[in-house]
């Protein structure tokens, strides 16, 4: 059996295809990150336009790398939202074009929950033993961290999911791309930050929202924190191009803030957890790309914890693929009803 999944929700172009069993056999992504970091953020109408451009040859790619044939494939899945409206109208109309092609049910996937699945797929390439072991045992607290949301989701069976905590403003995603772009660093802002946190000089600690007694997040706080320290360290506003700035000074910012939004994470993650008696903990979504976020819940986490290989972190058509399988084995057939859900999400960093 082979379902394949097409994302579109956001600005990268994905279609993957999973096995039965949960194999990933391609996972091909057309990302627009160059297209839309000379804007500093990621504009709508241009990601839609993208999209429609890319979709068929990256399906076709993925059947190619799959080595399977069009008529190999028994379910086409798609995400229906949360996501810019006109990009998800893409992916959608074309998986429904698609799927009635090819005779074959179509099953809708929200994005969120892509995210988690994502988790289970099984690539060639990285240790599966947490995974194994996760499954089956609920409940699994998931943090799902990525540039339009922060949640904390509790699965509490396969295929469902309550959610326990999410962010009030701004998502952790945001938050480093706009502290990013405040440094002077190029979009998308978390891998930029990461690189140049690196072996950066101790600063003094920047404040965490530990919002206490609620498992919400809030990161708007800290994009004004860095704002103001930034202002008080005379680097804002600068360019990339103002070399009169000290790099170390920047870094060194970088790295209070990325402490920061680490520190609350891992912590409040693990005591959601806790409290709820999980089996393990689930990291996802784009932002648990992140080198210091990842090793720092896996070393904190008296629970194990399961991070997929980057691939499967940042959006990709093989989690949606993951969610499809899911949803098809638990009855759905629904994806000619589907319309489109966008979020409030307009692009993650165009202000700052
Ligand atoms: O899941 P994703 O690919 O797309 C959304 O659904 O938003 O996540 C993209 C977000 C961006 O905000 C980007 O800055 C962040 O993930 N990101 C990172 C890293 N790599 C990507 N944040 C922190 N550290 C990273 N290494
Ligand atoms: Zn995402």
């Amino acid at each position: 059996m082979y379902v394949l999944g097409i994302e579109t929700s956001c600005d990268e172009t994905s279609v993957g295809i999973v096995d039965g069993e949960g194999r990933v056999r391609a996972n091909v992504i057309a990302t627009q990150i160059d297209i839309h970091a000379r804007y500093g953020g990621i504009v709508p109408e241009v990601a839609s336009r993208q999209h429609v451009l890319d979709i068929r040859p990256v399906c076709e790619q993925a059947i190619e790398v799959a080595g399977v044939d069009w008529g190999d494939i028994d379910v086409v899945a798609a995400t229906y939202g949360p996501g810019l409206a006109g990009s998800l109208i893409v992916g959608l109309n074309f998986s429904k074009g698609l799927a009635t092609a090819l005779g074959v049910p179509l099953v809708g996937v929200n994005h969120m929950d892509g995210h988690v699945y994502g988790a289970w797929a099984r690539t060639e390439d990285h240790g599966l033993e947490p995974f194994q072991d996760l499954v089956g045992e609920q409940p699994i607290m998931c943090l799902v961290v990525s540039g339009g949301h922060t949640e904390l989701v509790l699965l509490e069976d396969h295929g469902q999911f309550r959610l326990v905590g999410e962010t009030r403003d701004d998502a952790a995603g945001e938050a480093f791309d706009k502290a990013a772009r405040i440094l002077g660093l190029r979009y998308p802002g978390g891998p930029e930050i990461q690189r140049v946190a690196d072996g950066a000089p101790d600063m003094e600690p920047l404040p965490r929202a530990w919002m206490r007694g609620s498992d919400d997040f809030s990161f708007s706080g800290i994009k004004t924190a860095v704002l103001n320290r930034a202002r008080t360290l005379e680097i804002y506003p600068r360019t990339t191009t103002d070399y009169t700035v000290d790099p170390q000074i920047v870094a060194g910012l970088a790295k209070a803030f990325q402490d920061s939004v680490v520190d609350v994470l891992v912590t409040k993650t693990i005591g959601a957890a806790q409290r709820e008696n999980c089996a393990g903990i689930v990291l996802v979504g784009g932002v648990a790309a992140n080198g210091p976020l990842r090793e720092t819940l896996v070393v904190k986490s008296p629970l194990p914890v399961a991070i997929p290989p980057f691939k499967l972190c940042t959006d990709n058509g093989a989690m949606i693929a993951m969610g499809g399988l899911v949803n098809y084995r638990n009855g759905r057939r629904d994806g000619w009803d589907l319309d489109v859900i966008p979020s409030l999400r307009i692009g993650t960093s165009l202000l700052a």
